[in-house]
């Protein structure tokens, strides 16, 4: 076994993301541009023998955990045989997905031991589906909801919060959490990257979501671990959870552990560092990857990638540098 993955601030990291593709069938507005949006050339990818031998290098570093993102992960032809290799190594493996596909990985994600997945679903409202998305597959993902849960997996839905968009439906979110043990709700503050039109007065910050399920709901706050990025709670006497992710109001960089690989092999230490490392190239010509983790998390700072305070005035432009969320892999 290598050396952990430390940085200077004696952070261990142990939890890999990896996007495996800036393509998607949806087109969320806070993710992506609505105009303009070009994607990677495949060849630029790294191929699935390319993301096993990267995993094993990393596995062999400490990784205890890796999700697979995107864009969405399971629009690739290939990602069976992802997952099915994933599956082979000795971590714990998660997606995140906008579910849409879910239905044809069955098999696939319960034989590589996945037990957990966080699935993007940011209102109730069909056309507010729409509105957000772009696309129609409202009831293919409520479908896909019903059925990761009969089949026996946990999932977290990820809902981020926008004020005037979706801010309305919060409680609703926090209803579904009352009688399925297996259904937990995240809501995330939005965040800003490039081309999604951020500005800090569409956030619901985790003060106004708790005051807003207060309104409706008593609940408790559960024991938090290290590297939690949610606060989570629970509604008295329900049987889910709810967690607020408060990336901005309520940062959570000093437990953090998160290692980012881009689908095009370049290694990010933080989703607001505009600095990557290129693994890919140096993979492909048969050199020695190891030195250049561990430098490029030697130098990661201490919170969101060394930027200014989110609520800095020229903070927009600062984040316009940054790649956009969709071929960062959320
Ligand atoms: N702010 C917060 N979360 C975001 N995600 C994507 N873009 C943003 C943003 N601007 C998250 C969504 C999605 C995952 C892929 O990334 O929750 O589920
Ligand atoms: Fe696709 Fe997820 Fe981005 Fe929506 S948030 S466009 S589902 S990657």
């Amino acid at each position: 076994m290598s050396q952990p993955i430390t940085d200077t601030f004696g952070r261990k990291h142990t939890y890999l993301r990896i996007s495996l593709t800036d393509k998607c069938n949806l087109r969320c507005t806070y993710c992506m541009p609505q105009e303009d949006m070009q994607f990677m050339p495949s060849k630029w990818l790294m191929q699935a023998d390319e993301i096993q031998t990267l995993a094993g290098i990393f596995v062999d570093m400490g990784v205890e955990k890796i999700r697979l993102t995107g864009g969405e992960p399971l629009i690739r032809k290939d990602a069976s045989q992802i997952i099915r290799n994933l599956g082979s190594l000795s971590t714990s493996l998660t997606l995140t997905t906008n579910a849409v596909f879910v239905d044809q990985f069955i098999d696939d994600l319960k034989n590589a031991g996945v037990r957990s997945l966080n699935v993007s679903l940011d209102t109730l409202n069909e056309q507010s589906f729409k509105n957000i998305t772009k696309r129609d597959h409202f009831g293919k993902t409520l479908d896909s909801i019903r059925l990761l849960i009969s089949e026996g997996f946990v999932v977290k839905i990820n809902m981020v919060v926008m004020r005037g968009v979706n801010d309305e439906e919060v409680n609703d979110f926090v209803r579904l959490t009352l009688d399925e043990p297996n259904l937990h709700v995240r809501f995330i503050e939005f965040m800003p990257f490039n081309g999604n039109k951020w500005d800090m007065s569409k956030i619901v910050s985790y003060n106004d979501l708790l005051a807003d399920i207060g309104t409706q709901f008593s609940f408790k706050k559960l024991q938090g671990e290290l590297h939690d990025t949610a606060h989570n709670f629970q509604v008295n006497g329900g049987k889910g959870t709810f967690g607020i992710i408060g990336t901005v109001t309520h940062p959570f960089c000093s437990g953090c552990n998160r290692i980012r690989l881009t689908a095009d092999g370049k290694l990010k230490n933080c989703l607001f560092d505009t600095t990557e490392a290129d693994l890919l190239t140096p993979l492909r010509r048969g050199e020695d990857v190891s030195s250049l983790i561990y430098s490029h998390f030697h130098k990661k700072h201490f919170a969101h990638g060394g930027h200014i305070d989110f609520t800095e005035k020229n903070a927009r432009e600062d984040y316009e540098q940054n790649r956009r969320m969709i071929s960062i892999g959320g």
